[in-house]
């Protein structure tokens, strides 16, 4: 079947069946006690959705394991056919919402700052997420055909992809977090010590970081728990949707596969516009640990 291109929301490119369904997520409500989620994709948005949902239910790693992880945590700008929308989801759901989100931060809808919502921001460096990004295109056939790896790569360096510019994405909301209540996670940091990420989570939620807590939400969201765990991996959705033959969602986990992916005129390519884009911010990444 016929891969839909993508449409532009105020210049950021999206997936067909979301842009359609803006209007619905423009006017989103927010509350007060919402928690954001929010993502650049492939920047381990899964993976820290699960922390979050497991502190929310105490650590108690049965309740997480119930409804699969779009319906406790859903995406608020997720829109297929045949499936309930983000917003649907979220209306149902009771208060303290978990609201995950890949909008670029201009694109959020307004009422998450009127009632100033607590946001966690997790983000991955640009290497591992272009990698990332080009098995999950092939997989999530809601996107367009990413063609080959040298042509994707050029995509996502001009922002021709899904939520547009990476650069753009982890820069905005570096600087939003200065005047927001917004905790600022990076990807490479949780790879190398989730306990200690895991605690700042805690502390940033308010609540205290037990030690028998921190080591259960551990162990429940390593990556191979999380790659057993039915529920967290987007099983439930339909194959026309997100075909898992093609490429598993928990894929590697790890932080520089980039460098089997990469050529070296690649990189060098890479590392040169890079340096443009990223030119006068004092936000940095660690591309291997
Ligand atoms: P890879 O494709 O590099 O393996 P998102 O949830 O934002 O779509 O991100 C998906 C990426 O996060 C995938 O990266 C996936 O394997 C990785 N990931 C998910 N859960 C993880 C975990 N518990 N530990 C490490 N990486 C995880």
């Amino acid at each position: 079947t016929q891969r839909p291109a993508l449409i532009p929301i105020r210049g950021v490119p999206m997936i067909k069946y979301f842009a359609e369904n803006w209007g619905e997520v423009e006017g989103f409500q927010a509350q007060p006690d919402d928690l954001l989620i929010s993502t650049y994709p492939k920047s381990g948005t899964t993976w820290i959705s699960e922390i979050v949902d497991m502190i929310y239910n105490d650590g108690d790693t049965e309740k997480c394991k119930r409804e699969a992880i779009y319906m406790r945590v859903p995406f608020l700008e997720f829109a297929v056919p045949g499936i309930p929308t983000g917003v649907e989801l979220l209306q149902k759901r009771p208060s303290r919402r978990l609201v995950k989100t890949h909008l670029p931060v201009q694109l959020l809808p307004e009422s998450f700052w009127e009632q100033d919502c607590k946001m966690i921001y997790m983000a991955r460096n640009a290497k591992d997420v272009a990698v990332s990004y080009y098995y999950f295109y092939q997989m999530a056939k809601v996107h367009p055909d990413p063609g080959s790896w040298d042509h994707f790569l050029d995509d996502f360096t001009a922002g021709r992809v899904s939520f547009g510019s990476w650069h753009q994405h982890v820069r905005g909301w570096w600087e939003k977090r200065r005047e927001h209540r917004m905790l600022y996670l990076f990807y490479e940091d949780m790879k190398e010590d989730p306990r200690r990420e895991i605690r700042k989570v805690l502390e940033f939620l308010g609540r205290p970081p037990s030690e028998g807590l921190v080591e259960a939400i551990a162990q429940h969201t390593s990556f191979t728990k999380m790659k057993q765990n039915f529920m967290a991996n987007y099983k439930t959705i339909p194959t026309s949707v997100m075909d898992h033959s093609i490429s598993p969602f928990m894929r590697k986990g790890v932080t520089g596969d980039w460098k089997n992916q990469f050529t070296v005129a690649q990189n060098e390519r890479f590392d040169a516009d890079y340096e443009r884009q990223m030119e006068g911010t004092d936000l940095s990444f660690r591309m291997e640990i």
